[in-house]
């Protein structure tokens, strides 16, 4: 029995059956990182097909044109869910696989794939759970400003209302976009996922497209599909001050506007955090007619997606005029992309997000960590994933003691497969995959999983 840190988490409460019979329990993966059949049966080019061979910024020059080959072993893949014991499979669906051209012509081999995916998944009594957007746009868009043109709220409504009606009786939950901040920050403002722009107007354009898009998404989905459940999904991070200044403090308060509040609160009907990061008032320039009520959509349920604590102290950057102080130097425990695993930080957030009146429910979309996998004659061991995942549903229980109504919970991810920029370096998966071979292999905290979920 443990009890590990500073608010008191129990892992000896940790029970299935202690979440209560409704909880959702889930995996989450994503077209571009996981399918590979980059060019298979008239897909399209995506921005992250052309990003990853052109840019040099994807560690060992690597892409995903084959990936986790989940095109060709989705079948296998989905039997390995199974297998673990969970009942929802998150997953996402590939633009250009759909409209090879953006817009226009709808290429049937596409819709056919997700077909096969979601009957697979019925099949075997696992729910299909879609996410629309998950970062991989037409690459014909990207070349004419990508997110930062305006005109991505006519593409993003076309190809939502193409797979709405294809897979209405299907398919009753959706989220609209996956993390907004992490592909419209990391791509237009720092630089390193897809894209690769480093421009702050670029940047405030793209915020507000994605915050518009992503309400009419819930609309679209709301008009096709009787009964949906509809959600979204937000990176959140707990941020923290390195110490009590009050300058440090503030930096703190900038930082958590930008990372847990920017997107969240004008969906919510609560504009941009402009009091607290005036630089957001600039995006009153690319406001139309009509734009602050379009912002606002009542989504049935909000993905938490948590993975780190951030720690941050005052710095002349423009802007945000804050920096992280990395959890390396700070001594403290952090995964093989550096984010802190500090478990006690999803409590927070979980408490945090309940307290907006607009949201009704939450479900943990992502969580997860990349860590050495310890291979010995066949087996996969991860004994510190393991912990991990112990110590955040611990987290999870705890807020949900208290009163917090989250009901789900979803592993990033199901198995390894390609991270963004950082290749395959870094593995995430519940089941380990030999990226020479694509032979799968259930890790230790897979058939953890397997047991706790029995
Ligand atoms: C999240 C992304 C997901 C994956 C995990 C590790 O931010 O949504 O695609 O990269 O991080």
């Amino acid at each position: 029995m443990r009890e590990n840190n500073s608010i008191g988490l129990k892992v000896f409460d940790l029970t299935k059956a202690n979440f209560g019979s409704e909880f959702k329990w889930g995996v989450a993966a994503s077209s571009y990182q996981t399918e590979g059949g980059w060019d298979a049966d008239g897909k399209g080019e995506s921005n992250w097909d052309y990003f990853s061979r052109k840019s040099g910024k994807i560690e060992r020059g690597e892409n995903a044109d084959v990936a986790a080959d989940f095109y060709h072993k989705y079948e296998e893949d989905i039997d390995l869910i199974k297998a673990m014991n969970f009942n929802v499979f998150r997953f996402s669906i590939s633009w250009p696989r759909i409209l090879p051209q953006g817009t226009g012509e709808v290429n049937q081999k596409g819709l056919d794939f997700y077909h096969r995916v979601i009957d697979k998944c019925i099949s075997v009594g696992v729910e299909p759970w879609i996410t629309i957007y998950h970062w991989d746009l037409p690459q014909v868009f990207e070349s004419q400003g990508g997110w930062a043109n305006r005109k991505i709220l006519d593409w993003f409504s076309e190809f939502t209302e193409v797979v709405t009606k294809e897979y209405s009786g299907k398919v009753k939950n959706w989220m609209v976009i996956n993390e907004q901040l992490s592909f419209v920050g990391a791509g237009y403002l720092a630089g390193v996922l897809a894209p690769g722009k480093k421009s702050i107007k670029a940047f405030l354009k793209a915020v507000h497209h994605s915050v518009l898009c992503n309400a009419e998404g819930g609309r679209i989905i709301r008009k096709n599909i009787s009964e949906a459940n509809i959600g979204t999904t937000f990176l959140t991070a707990y941020i923290e001050p390195v110490d009590q200044q009050k300058k440090n403090m503030e930096a703190a308060m900038r930082v958590d506007a930008a990372v847990n509040r920017l997107f969240v609160e004008p969906a919510l009907g609560l504009g941009y955090p402009e009091d607290t990061l005036p630089v957001l008032k600039k995006i009153r320039k690319y406001y139309e007619a009509g734009d602050e009520e379009r912002m606002v959509f009542d989504f049935d349920f909000i993905g938490i997606q948590y993975y780190f604590r951030t720690v941050v102290e005052k710095s002349i950057i423009p802007g945000i005029r804050a920096k992280e102080v990395k959890a390396s130097e700070r001594g403290v425990p952090f995964n093989e992309m550096g984010g802190e695993i500090y478990p006690e930080g999803l409590y927070h957030i979980l408490k945090k997000f309940s307290q907006y009146k607009g949201i009704r429910n939450l479900l943990v979309t992502e969580n997860g960590t990349c860590l050495p996998d310890q291979l010995e004659n066949g087996k996969v061991h991860d004994p510190d994933r393991i912990k991990y995942f112990e110590d955040h549903l611990t987290a999870i229980l705890k807020a949900k003691q208290e009163g917090v109504n989250v009901n789900g919970y979803f592993v990033w991810s199901p198995t390894d497969n390609f991270e963004w920029d950082k290749g395959f370096r870094t593995r995430f998966g519940l089941v380990y995959i030999d990226f020479q071979t694509l032979q799968r292999t259930m890790k230790d905290s897979g058939s953890w999983f397997q047991e706790f979920l029995k």
